[in-house]
């Protein structure tokens, strides 16, 4: 017998979620029964997509009040009835908020913990993070040596990974995030040309200085206003990739859309949307191409570790008010 710690959700959030939409419940899980295994979950992965299931509707669906939160996460194997898994292999997959999971096995992917440690597939390997970066960047819009390259939300996971990828790519990169340090991370950790920082400096000004002949690719995690101000700066040809909208998340009935959106038409540029899944046939290809450059150096992506499953609730809310950069994940 294990005990299991999970995080379940007690009511759905009005606004911004508050450490008391959620509750810990305790539950003793056994043996599994054929087809299913149990894992010991090691790091969590804090992604903004679990911010829309807790209200009603949203794209990736709904957690039923007293469910335990949706989450993606990695750990080890303790016990198996599943053919394709022993025990001590490492999986990655949908874990839930929890300690220990007790799933079909099939749900999982085995991990190969010697090319990376287990971490890294929910970070630079990870669908929502290293993945979701390269299949935005790189498929959804393509990026060219010497274009000028904008990144919203740059000091976060999938933000960090994109300025890298795009610098990869010969582009110049100019980062957007919230306060001096953040602005500093960019440039000094994660190589970019130039960062902007949203909460204190003026933007639009900002831009117009350090793009002068127009921004060629937005990679845009952040929506709203930013994406009109970027807009409004787009070079002939540009392209904009959609990869997400989180000034929008805790109002999902009332999205500001842009707009500034005829600069499109003005400027012979398109703006279209993704979702990572739609590439999920590709991982493959993709996996190797961010490992090898993880080993040459060229792309690493720090992490924030909040420790303790009661953590996940504030981890959750600090994704919100930018309380980290890199990566965000629970130890559970
Ligand atoms: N299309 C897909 O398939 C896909 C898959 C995965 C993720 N995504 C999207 O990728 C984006 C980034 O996700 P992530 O997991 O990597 O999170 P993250 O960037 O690590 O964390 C979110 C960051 O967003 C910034 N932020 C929050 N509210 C903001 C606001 N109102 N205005 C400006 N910035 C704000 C915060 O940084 P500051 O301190 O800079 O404000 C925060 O650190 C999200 O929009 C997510 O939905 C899309």
């Amino acid at each position: 017998m294990v005990t299991n710690r999970k995080v379940v959700l007690k009511s759905r959030p009005q606004g911004r979620p508050k450490e008391s939409d959620f509750a810990i419940e305790t539950e003793q899980l056994g043996e599994p029964p054929p087809g299913m295994v149990l894992i010991e979950v090691s790091h969590l992965s804090i992604d903004a997509f679990i911010r829309t299931t807790l209200g009603e509707g949203g794209h990736h669906g709904s957690v039923p009040l007293g469910s335990p939160c949706v989450a993606l996460g990695v750990g080890k194997v303790i016990a198996s009835a599943f053919e394709g898994l022993a025990v001590g292999d490492w999986v990655s997959g949908a874990t839930l908020a929890q300690t220990h999971a007790m799933m079909p096995g099939a749900m999982y992917q085995k991990i190969d913990d010697t090319i990376a440690p287990p971490s890294a597939y929910l970070g630079v390997l990870g669908m929502t993070t290293g993945l979701t970066a390269y299949f935005g960047l790189l498929s959804a819009v393509n990026v060219d040596e010497g274009d000028t390259v904008v990144v919203s939300g740059a000091a976060g996971a999938v933000g960090s990974v994109a300025c890298q990828l795009a610098k990869i790519h010969g582009a110049r990169v100019i980062g957007i995030a919230g306060g001096r340090d953040k602005v500093r991370y960019l440039t000094d950790t994660i190589g970019a040309d130039a960062g902007i920082d949203y909460k204190g400096e003026d933007v639009g000004t900002r831009l117009t200085e350090l793009a002068p002949n127009g921004i060629d690719v937005y990679f845009d995690n952040v929506g709203g206003e930013l994406l009109d101000l970027v807009l409004d700066r787009i070079a002939s040809g540009a392209r904009i990739s959609i990869c997400g909208a989180i000034s929008q998340y805790d109002h999902l009935d009332d999205v500001r859309g842009p707009k500034l959106y005829l600069r499109l038409a003005e400027r012979n540029a398109r703006m279209c949307g993704f979702t990572v899944d739609h590439y999920a046939n590709r991982f493959g290809e993709a996996i190797p191409r961010l490992a090898g450059w993880m080993k040459e150096g060229k792309l690493k992506l720090p992490e924030h570790v909040e420790r303790g499953i009661e953590r996940f609730p504030a981890a959750l809310i600090k994704l919100f008010t930018g309380g980290h950069m890199g990566k965000l994940l629970v130890t559970p």
